[in-house]
């Protein structure tokens, strides 16, 4: 039943993915890998990876979504059938569940830390607070189990909550309210960063064009980075698209998710380190960036308290609007597959997420060491998690690309995309080759073990057997 739900506005999807996009990526993650990486040399691998890569998988997903018109894995079900291929290729349903349960268990979890500075920022509680004292309060929360999983169980019932109210009356009303909002709060987060900070030396440091910084692994965040901004590869796009009017354009709305998520990536990063630097601080990397270094800035700054507090809630609610479309396709899944109704589904999704984020709650004091996953893994639980959706992401946007490359036929391509033969031609060249062969080589870089020359040994391999992989599937097509 649900499978037939479209949205009911043509730009709605638009709406969701924007929201799905922006989250704790945009405002933590991008400005500090840009700094780390030769500022204006990484944004510009960054903007020409994600148009050759980032857009077009992006636009293969959504169509595979909107060709199936339903959740990823019973779409993926039907697609296997309808165009005679393996079944093998329903695991890219399977595995993008696993992935959005996997990220929804620590995404609740850093989020909620949002949520403790948001209640620490409007009471005013760090107003004048020296360094020691502000990260002595971070290490204190992160060796409280019990005040993270309070925030963690606040946050993702928050989540569930609009998601079970379905996807009109919850998700698409949720989003009207909350993605003008976060828009208008970056734009006085900003503006407050220019008056009180000191906005030419965090320019500065983000755009200035500093080849020489860019090392080989800094092409490859920047891939990795572009994917896991724009939320690819793990059936969220895949499922919101399931909804998305025949009439949009699939071409334009994938631009323009790129460009504003881009855009608000670089907004925040301007207005975060205008206040590191104002404040004469470090741009210290790592969670202590958002969570020590921006409390101290905001400490010493006239109204801090206030704009402080108005920004975690900023960090909140693109976390929520994120959140809300990793418990969607799997919600969506139980639905179809077992006719349950909405609410049941939503929360067998998000119980099951919620017990998983209690390893990562635990990760950071009781379990911070010495458990069976640092024995086997040599990380803790909550790294190995991470871990693990760092390859199923791009895995999954490399069978994303290569099916919507090589199983769908040029008619039902060309219906989909609605443009001449040209851009056809240049978007099934960029999935068919591009996109597969930027994923491999990320893909192996996560694999912590290979260094050396047996980067691009394996990469030729892989190159190799995703060709054959492709031939096979071009017969079935
Ligand atoms: N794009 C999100 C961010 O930048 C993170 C993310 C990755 C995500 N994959 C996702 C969010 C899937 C929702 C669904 O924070």
């Amino acid at each position: 039943m649900s499978g037939h739900n479209v949205w009911t506005h043509k730009g709605t999807f638009l709406l969701a993915a924007v929201g799905s996009a922006v989250g704790l990526g945009n405002l933590w993650r991008f400005p500090y890998l840009t700094g780390e990486n030769g500022g204006g040399a990484f944004i510009l691998i960054y903007a020409l990876t994600i148009f050759a890569v980032g857009i077009p998988i992006f636009i293969a997903e959504t169509m595979l979504g909107r060709t199936s018109r339903q959740s990823p894995i019973m779409g993926m079900r039907h697609l296997t059938k309808t165009h005679k291929t393996s079944r093998a290729w329903e695991s890219i349903g399977w595995l993008g569940a696993a992935a959005a349960f996997l990220i929804l268990s620590f995404y609740s979890v850093i989020a909620g830390w949002a949520l403790h500075y948001t209640w620490l920022m409007l009471t005013g509680s760090l107003v004048g607070a020296d360094a020691t004292t502000i990260s002595a309060g971070f290490d204190a929360l992160l060796a409280s189990p019990g005040l993270m999983t309070l925030y963690h169980t606040l946050f993702i019932a928050f989540s569930a909550l609009i998601v079970g109210l379905g996807i009109h009356k919850g998700i698409e009303s949720g989003l009207r309210i909350m993605m003008p909002a976060l828009f208008a709060i970056l734009i006085v987060v900003l503006i407050y960063g220019v008056i009180n900070g000191d906005v030419g030396a965090a320019a500065n440091f983000l755009f200035t064009f500093n080849i020489a910084d860019l090392s080989l692994e800094g092409w490859l965040q920047a891939v990795g980075q572009s994917f896991f901004t724009l939320s690819l590869g793990m059936g969220a796009i895949m499922a919101y698209g399931a909804y998305m009017s025949s009439e949009a354009s699939l071409t334009r709305t994938a631009i323009a998710v790129a460009f504003v998520d881009t855009a608000i990536a670089m907004v925040a990063g301007l207005a975060i380190f205008s206040l590191v630097f104002g404040a004469g601080l470090e741009t210290d990397q790592g969670p202590g960036l958002m969570f020590v270094t921006l409390p101290l800035a905001f400490a010493d700054m006239p109204f801090g308290a206030l704009v402080g507090g108005v920004f975690f809630i900023l960090v909140l609610g693109a976390a929520i609007s994120s959140s809300i479309s990793l418990i969607e396709p799997v919600a969506a899944f139980l639905v179809e597959r077992f006719d349950m109704t909405r609410p049941q589904a939503v929360t067998i999704m998000v119980v099951a997420a919620w017990a998983m984020g209690l390893l990562t709650v635990v990760s950071f004091n009781v379990w911070a060491e010495g458990t069976i996953f640092h024995a086997l893994f040599e990380r803790s639980a909550f790294e190995f998690i991470e871990l693990l959706t760092n390859i199923f992401m791009p895995l999954g946007g490399l069978m994303i690309a290569l099916f919507a490359g090589w199983a769908l036929t040029q008619s039902e391509v060309m219906k989909e995309l609605g443009t001449n033969i040209t851009w056809f031609k240049t978007w099934r060249l960029l999935v068919r080759f591009v996109g597969p062969a930027a994923v491999s080589f990320v893909f192996l870089r996560t694999i912590p073990q290979v260094e050396g020359y047996v980067v691009p040994t394996l990469g030729a391999l892989l190159i190799v057997g995703v060709f054959a992989l492709s031939q096979r599937l071009r017969k079935s097509a």
